[in-house]
Parts: structure tokens; sequence; C-alpha cells
């Protein structure tokens, strides 16, 4: 064939099959090796990596093209498939027992030296990658994320078709969507001084395409929120968002189940099933968290009765005052009762991030029970708090009193930090829990009143309706969360349909009734036009990507994410725009300094 002619191929498809055949690659130069008059280059594209060997004599037009390529230059050549020589064999490679003889050649693309080695050891900081996020996006580790994030995308969005899901799109310029967090605004030129917000989730228009008569709803959403970042957060992420008619929760948690199931076989982990289900109130009391990891024991033992009664007045006025004395024991095996008095300062530190006074230590040490505050507690209470506790010879138990939430969130703070310290994950452990029964809404001191704890349309447990006035904390919603490993991979629930009901949890919130129409108005009014009951749930995308690829950071699945500071460092934004842009839309900027003043 006509060297022209030739179709490209992909470096890692060649195979021995191509032995004697005539080849061409376009590929990135990935490494390059001169050895006794002959040029070795390693040239790597999408497929993987294949050798390709310039002979001076044979192919001297090639030999001179390519005398200037270095690492990451574009090239392209022809070249026989032949046989490595014995030496030259690199059983760690697929496409190591052959080479490409090259016979032509030509440079597609040169390379100005590089901000930072790209293939090579990852020791440039993670704001020069991230700056260069092109080039760190070559590297094969990363490349593979992606490669998996788009399998596992089809996968969903295919499991969901068949089962007679419709994929919608919602809109991006929208009103406000509240989830919690603060809306991103965009201001309209059309109508100086008004504002789109960026959906923090399609909700809303989920809801409203159930009144449509879709039935089944999915997309793949963009959501934005403006909150504080952390490892498993970025301020625009990708949800898998789902919505259903004529449901209920165990029809979702199945259907949701079944999804997962073929989505973690793609990274090789086993779903068990059915999924544990914990209320939440059990989640709270045992672990601490309304996203418990349950790789680990390290269960919550309420000491309230034993030790309430003691003469230690710490424990004896928290009980008297309605609150609790509980705590967990580390193992034995972990060898905790050694713990240094510097170890057990940073628990009582962490206890009290968490809202409680400070975390006590009793030890069980050398046959002996020792408590943190000598002489507090009798040999009989001792013993009877060790054995709730189930505290072992060599075990340490870490003890909180305090008011019932905080001596659960404190707790659960100090069972994860206790669990990674003794190293008491077990490797590869995959655990999966539904979180359901969840209070509709709880008491907000900094705004003083009731917030939903998922979002307002939420629907409460018709069990517990004649509460909704007397006893708001008391009334459980018709939410569910799928939990793994103590990251909360999604969240859902239930749905109000009717129109009075909307009201009635607005009005809870706080949402005085013009404010509900002004705001919420159109879905008041959907909801009084037929609307179907209905329910549903969102996955994190970006999360259950990084569950499937072991990744550390929701960076590495996110093709530009953006820094803890929602900073992108390759474009610079968010950035200041021109003084014509800003007339145009109604804005002026008041400096911050100016603002504080003026306050
Ligand atoms: P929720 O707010 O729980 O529910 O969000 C659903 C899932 O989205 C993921 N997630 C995030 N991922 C990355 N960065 C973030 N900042 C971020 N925030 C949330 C989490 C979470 O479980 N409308 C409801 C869903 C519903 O009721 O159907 C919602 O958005 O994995």
């Amino acid at each position: 064939m006509e060297s022209s002619k030739l179709r490209r191929r992909g470096a890692g498809t060649l195979t021995r099959e191509d032995l004697g055949q005539t080849v061409k690659l376009q590929a990135w130069v990935h490494r390059r090796r001169d050895l006794g008059g002959l040029m070795f280059l390693n040239l790597r594209d999408r497929s993987g990596i294949a050798q390709v060997v310039v002979h001076p004599e044979e192919a001297s037009g090639a030999a001179e093209t390519l005398a200037a390529v270095r690492g990451e230059w574009v090239v392209e050549i022809i070249g026989t498939v032949v046989e490595r020589s014995a030496e030259n064999i690199n059983p760690d490679m697929a496409t190591g027992t052959i080479e490409v003889a090259v016979t032509e050649a030509q440079v597609l693309s040169s390379c100005e030296p590089l901000p930072f080695d790209v293939m090579g050891r990852v020791d440039a900081s993670e704001e020069h990658r991230l700056r260069y996020r092109y080039l760190e996006l070559r590297r094969q580790e990363l490349q593979n994320n992606f490669l998996l994030r788009d399998k596992a995308t089809l996968t969903i969005l295919n499991h969901l078709h068949e089962q007679g899901f419709v994929h919608l799109e919602t809109p991006i310029l929208t009103r406000s969507t509240p989830e919690g967090a603060r809306d991103y605004l965009v201001p309209s030129r059309v109508h100086p001084g008004s504002f789109y917000a960026l959906p923090q989730s399609p909700q809303i228009f989920k809801q409203l395409l159930m009144v449509s008569g879709f039935e089944r709803y999915v997309q793949i959403a963009r959501c934005f929120r403006d909150e504080d970042l952390r490892a498993d957060r970025q301020p625009e992420f990708s949800q898998v968002d789902l919505e259903l008619s004529f449901t209920d929760p165990d029809e979702v948690m199945e259907l949701v189940e079944g999804l997962l199931t073929e989505v973690f076989a793609l990274a090789q982990i086993d779903l068990p099933k059915p999924v544990q289900r914990l209320i939440y109130r059990d989640a709270m009391d045992r672990y601490g968290s309304d996203r418990p990891d349950l790789r680990f024991d390290l269960e919550i033992v309420d000491l309230s009765e034993t030790l309430g009664g003691s003469g230690f007045r710490a424990f004896q006025n928290t009980v008297a005052g309605g609150g609790v004395v509980r705590g967990f024991a580390i193992p034995g095996s972990a060898g905790a009762a050694a713990a240094s008095r510097k170890q057990v300062d940073t628990w009582a530190d962490l206890a009290r991030k968490r809202g409680a006074a400070g975390a006590l230590v009793l030890r069980h040490r050398d046959g002996e029970l020792q408590f943190q505050v000598k002489g507090a507690l009798s040999q009989g209470e001792l013993e009877a708090a060790a054995a709730a506790l189930g505290l072992e010879e060599g075990g340490l138990a870490l003890l909180v009193a305090a008011d019932r939430d905080v001596a659960c969130t404190a707790l659960g703070a100090l069972r994860e930090a206790v669990a990674k310290q003794y190293d008491l994950i077990p490797e590869g452990a995959h655990a999966f829990a539904w979180v359901t029964e969840f209070p509709l809404v709880e008491w907000d001191s900094g705004s003083e009143r009731w917030t939903s704890l998922h979002h307002p349309f939420t629907c409460p447990d018709p069990r517990d309706l004649h509460l909704m006035d007397e006893d708001p904390k008391a009334v459980r919603s018709l939410a569910y969360d799928v939990v793994y490993n103590g990251m909360e991979l999604g969240g859902g629930s239930i749905r109000i349909h009717s129109s009075d009901l909307q009201q009635r949890v607005f009005s809870l919130l706080g949402i005085e009734p013009e404010e509900a129409e002004r705001r919420f108005g159109f879905l008041l009014e959907a909801l009084r036009y037929g609307a179907p009951p209905h329910g549903g749930l969102a996955l994190g995308l970006d999360r259950l990507i990084m569950v499937l690829c072991g990744a550390e950071s929701i960076r590495d699945v996110i093709a530009f994410p953006k820094t803890t500071a929602a900073s992108c460092l390759m474009t610079e934004a968010p950035a200041p725009v021109e003084e014509s842009l800003l007339e145009d839309v109604g804005i002026s900027v008041v400096a911050k300094d100016e603002v504080q003043e003026e306050a």
C-alpha cells in the first residue's frame, strides 16, 4: 500500500500479528534513547505505547527529521513491525516483544521545555499542575480515571434507559433551587438588577417533569453550589439525577441497588444485597454519624444508666440535666491503653470542636481499670462500664458526657479518627448502607428557625404529620441516603405532591405565604394540576467515580477542577470584567473594605 494511504494505528494496538506489516503511527514521544548510533523512541497515544527504532543507515531522512525531537513532541512515523532482539524484550510492556523499524518520519508538532516533568515523578506542586492541567491530563493514571468515568456514565444511562427512564435536560439559567448552599448568581442584561441562579440541583424541574407525565426521568446534571470545599466537594459537580412517579422508598432503593451493582462491577467491587438499612436515629446512636463508616465496629454504647448515678459530678449533672454518657472501646489488640497524655489531649480537643466539654479515657492496663479522673468512679462502676463497653486488656475507651446530639457527633468524629490512627479499617473493605427516617427539619440556632435536613420538597412521614405543629423535631421524613465507606454517595426522598402540604412545610421553615408564592409559586400551582405521587434520588457522579477509581480527591476525576478556594488556576477564573460589561448588566462593584466601612 502506498504509504500516504495508510490508516493511522494506535501505538498500543500493535501485536505480533502485525509482524512484517507496514504501519503508520501518529503519537507523542514518550521517551527517547540514543544507543550506539540507533535512536529508540517510545511513542504514546491513548491506546498505549510502542517502541520504534531508527537505523540511520537504513532511513537517513527519518533520522535527520527526528534528530531534534524530545519528550512530548508529536510525530508521525511509518515503518515495519519487527521482532525485538532478545536483549530488547520488555515483558512489562504490552507491545514489549515487537518494535517498528522506521522508514519515514515527520514532525507534526514540537514541544517547548515543559513546565514540569509530565510523565515522571509527581513532584510539582498541585497549583502548578492545575495551572497546566491539560498537560497533567496526559498522565496514564488520570487518563484511566476518565476512561472509567466514560464507561460508568454510559453504563448508568443504558441501565436506566432499559428501565424506562427518559434522559431530559433542565435549565442552567434558572431561579434558586435550594439545597442548603449559597447560589451562584448570573446578572441579566435584559433585566438589569435581576439575576438568574445556577441550579444547586434540578430538584424542582424534575418534579415538574413528573407533573408533565414523563413518569421516569434521568439526567447527568451539572449542579452548582457556593459552599466550603473539601476533598469530596467541588463548586460545580455532576449528579446522576433520577425521578419516578407512583413510587415508594423501597422501589427507589432497589432500583439504585441494581444500578450500583452494575456500576461497581466495573471496578470488580461486589455490592452485597440487600444493602443494610439503618434508621437515622440508630446511625447517630451507634456510630455518631448520618453517613457511618461501617467498615469497622467501634460501636458507641450508652453508659448513662451505669454511670449517671456515680459520684462523679460531670456524669451525674449531665444525666440529671437530660444528657447522656456514652463511649466506645478500642480493641485491646490495637494497644491503645498505652496512649500518651498528648494523644489523650488531642482526642479531648476533637470532642471540644464538636461541642462537647471534652473526652475522658478509661484504660484497661496490667489487669487494672484506670479512669482518667482518679478516684471519680468506684471499682464496681468501672467494672460495669468496662463490661458494657466490651473493654479488653490493652484496650482503651473514650467517654463523652453531653447532650445526646453533641455526644453522638463528638463520638462519631472520635470513632473515625481512632479507626485511622490505629489502622482499624480493613484494606479493600466495601461497606454500603442506606440511612432512612431522617428528621424532616433541624433547628438552626444561627438563623433561629427550622431548616430542612434535605430540601423543602421532602415529604414528611405520614405517621408523624400530627407532630408538625407541636414537635417539628420529632417529624421523620421519607428521605433516604446511600452511604459508602463513610461517604454520602447519594440522597433522595419521596416528595410532597400536594400544594397544601407543601405550603405547610414552607411555613414550618419560616417561609411566609407571600415569599413562598414569590419564590415557588409555579411549583405550588403545578402541584394543584394533577400532580402524581413521586420521588427520586441523586447520586454524586464525581464521588461515585472517585470510589471506582480509588482516587483520594474529587479533583482526580474532574477534567478541569477548581481549587479549594473555588478558582480555576488555568483560566484564572473568577476574574474581574471590563467596566462596560458591568454597565450592560447594571452592576457596579464596591471594594470589600468599603462595604465593611459602611457596615
Ligand atoms: P444532595 O444535595 O444530597 O441531593 O446531592 C446528591 C449527591 O450529590 C453529591 N454532592 C456533591 N458532590 C460533589 N461536590 C459537591 N459540592 C456536592 N454536593 C452534593 C453527593 C450527594 O449525595 N436534589 C437532591 C436529590 C434528590 O432529592 O433527588 C440533592 O441534590 O454525593
